[in-house]
């Protein structure tokens, strides 16, 4: 396919070298237009060495070849990459300065995705949004930034989505079956609530089914007590609408939770760390993804008395003697992996730091002996995470890439971590 990669003035245009890489090695056929602003961050020779055509960012260059004509015309998808606020705006209200806002002038019906990265106060200006409707009403499929760090100290949405996630979204906007082969491609929609021209939904988790764990386990003493833990479900929640909204049918296995599930998932309702055990096992065995975001007791009473524990003057208090509760994760990894099936499983870590180590430290072990694909981690603590709307998270990789920071809404959170798993399955699965 031939795709013309724009890339604007933003501090994230480095990480569009990888983008770049992604559909090369895909047989993709690239040629690149850096804006003026963005050969200032990354140079013209490293767009030329990794796409193998000339580079420019002038009408004015090559002028005998009419350069925006023939780029927008043969163009089977436009990509821009990091979109600036800047770009945004000219792409929306038609100007063309430039070579990449000619050649977008010059698409026609060509898809064209932007994926836009600034700091959060740019991207919220009504000014930016309301360029982003423009392009969206008119069919320019302009992606959600991510949440996280952003280049000073501050964080919050602005991020550009991982070269992953903005490639598997490309993909799956031109309709390319290569994409992966199996599970089933992603898929691109229109959103039927949209007039003829209006914006598209990407659905990078359509035909996948995701299976999905909230909420926090109890553990009977007796018919009327529990030892149960903080989780309010709200994060796993979050995630079932987002793999939803992602076009995947999901499952939600829900533990204690102090929020209603989301419409359009099948709900099972669980209580102890054996039921979900057992639950988990089952739906995993037919499920493309498995997220185990519920917060699983450890330990469970060892001996559950069937009548209400007595409060008695005259007998010892009683004494709870635990044993500890299978680990379901680890037991899912090595369901899968002595079928040889293709599923990805995420965990999530719910770490404090101390002496012997900080967050992360305690996070890589755990993946380390959990051997998921994903851990997802967050610090908890005094009033840290549980039951609050907000969370920050670092999503580490089994392949050893760069932790991922995300944060914000537990749907933005939530909205981060199902991109990245889009972004692993299109890794898992070579392109056809
Ligand atoms: C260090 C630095 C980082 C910048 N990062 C961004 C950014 O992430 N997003 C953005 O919209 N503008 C950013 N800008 C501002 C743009 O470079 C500026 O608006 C420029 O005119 C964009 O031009 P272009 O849209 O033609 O690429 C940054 C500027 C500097 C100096």
């Amino acid at each position: 396919m031939r795709i013309v990669l724009g890339v604007g003035g933003g501090i994230a245009a480095y990480k569009v070298a990888s983008l770049l890489r992604l559909f090369t090695e895909a047989g993709h056929d690239v040629t690149v237009i850096p804006t003026e602003a963005a050969t200032r961050f990354v140079g013209v020779a490293t767009w030329e060495a990794l796409s193998g055509h000339p580079v420019s960012n002038s009408v004015f260059d090559a002028v005998h070849t009419v350069n925006h004509v023939r780029l927008g015309h043969e163009a089977e998808l436009i990509v821009v990459a990091p979109a600036t606020a800047d770009l945004l705006a000219r792409a929306a209200s038609g100007q063309a300065d430039d070579l990449l806002t000619n050649t977008l002038l010059m698409a026609g019906d060509c898809p064209v995705l932007m994926a836009p990265a600034m700091h959060t106060e740019m991207w919220q200006h009504p000014a930016t949004q309301a360029n982003v409707e423009t392009l969206r009403s008119r069919g320019v499929t302009v992606l959600e930034p991510a949440s996280g760090r952003l280049t000073g100290a501050d964080s919050g949405p602005g991020r550009l989505p991982e070269p992953e996630a903005i490639f598997t979204a490309a993909m799956a906007l031109a309709g390319a079956s290569a994409v992966r082969s199996a599970p089933a491609g992603a898929d691109v929609e229109p959103d039927t609530g949209q007039a003829e021209a209006g914006p598209s939904v990407v659905r990078p988790l359509a035909g996948l089914t995701v299976t999905i764990s909230a909420g926090g386990t109890r553990e009977p003493l007796d018919p009327v007590r529990f030892l149960g833990n903080r989780s309010s479900g709200k994060q796993g929640v979050a995630l079932a609408a987002a793999a939803r909204d992602a076009g995947a049918r999901v499952r939600l296995l829900a533990a204690h939770m102090e929020v209603p599930a989301p419409d359009g998932v099948e709900l099972l309702r669980v209580e102890t760390a054996l039921e979900l055990r057992k639950a988990a096992l089952h739906a995993a065995a037919d499920s493309d993804v498995v997220i185990m975001a519920a917060a699983v007791a450890d330990f469970r009473p060892a001996d559950v008395s069937g009548t209400k524990i007595k409060k008695r003057d005259d007998v010892a208090d009683p004494v709870i003697n635990l044993v500890r509760n299978p680990d379901i994760l680890r037991e899912l990894v090595e369901v899968r992996d002595a079928a040889s099936r293709t599923q990805l499983i995420v965990g999530f870590a719910a770490e404090t730091g101390d002496a012997g180590g900080d967050v992360l430290d305690y996070a890589r072990d755990k993946l380390h002996r959990k051997a998921c694909d994903l851990l997802v981690v967050n610090q908890v603590g005094r009033d840290k995470v549980f039951g609050e709307d907000t969370n920050s998270v670092v999503i580490l990789s089994r392949t050893g890439s760069e932790p991922q920071e995300a944060s914000g809404s537990k749907s933005d959170v939530a909205a981060a971590v199902i991109d990245r798993i889009s972004a692993e399955l299109s890794r898992v699965v070579p392109p056809a």
